[in-house]
């Protein structure tokens, strides 16, 4: 038997200011984009933002139902759209942000795991790393690639 250690970075930061300017406006958008959320059940509003290889940037948001596992979470919404309408094209960064009991949470929220899946898959399709953003008030964190939300990932040779 031996051990096998896996290695993640995740960037903290506590101030915007020390992000790109690019970053920063995606996290604007993204918390605006919590204001299209339709989430009555869980009173939980997720909003995205992704910036695409070609400069075009889309933003996303939750859409619950009342049948429950029919909604879908923000990231979902934002990338799926982004897959219908710009086909190949990678996702560069994506920044996320949450609102609940009537502020931006204070520590960040991950993707679920069914949202790192579809990440994953993404990243290796268009075979280049999403930068994922995520917004608090008291610190925002950076990870490189989906790779660090997701380091033992499913995969078969359908999809490698
Ligand atoms: N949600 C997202 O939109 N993204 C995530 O990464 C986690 C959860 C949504 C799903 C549901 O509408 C609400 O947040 C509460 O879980």
């Amino acid at each position: 038997m031996k051990i096998e250690e896996l290695k993640i970075s995740v960037r903290v930061y506590d101030d915007a200011r020390e992000l790109p300017d690019d970053s920063r406006m995606l996290i604007e958008m993204a918390k605006e984009a919590t204001e299209n959320a339709w989430a009555p059940y869980s009173k939980f509003k997720v909003g995205v933002a992704l910036l695409l290889g070609n400069g075009k940037i889309i933003t996303g948001n939750n859409q619950e139902n009342v049948a429950f596992p029919s909604g879908l979470c923000a990231e979902r919404v934002a990338l799926f759209y982004a897959g219908s309408q710009y086909p190949g094209i990678p996702v560069h960064k994506i920044a996320l942000a949450a609102y609940a009991d009537d502020k931006f949470v204070e520590r960040n929220v991950y993707p679920c795991g069914d949202c790192r899946q579809v990440l994953l898959e993404h990243e290796n399709r268009v075979n280049h790393p999403v930068e994922i953003i995520m917004y608090g008030t008291k610190e925002i964190k950076v990870l490189s690639s989906v790779r660090d939300l997701l380091p033992l990932p499913f995969m078969n040779d359908l999809t490698s």
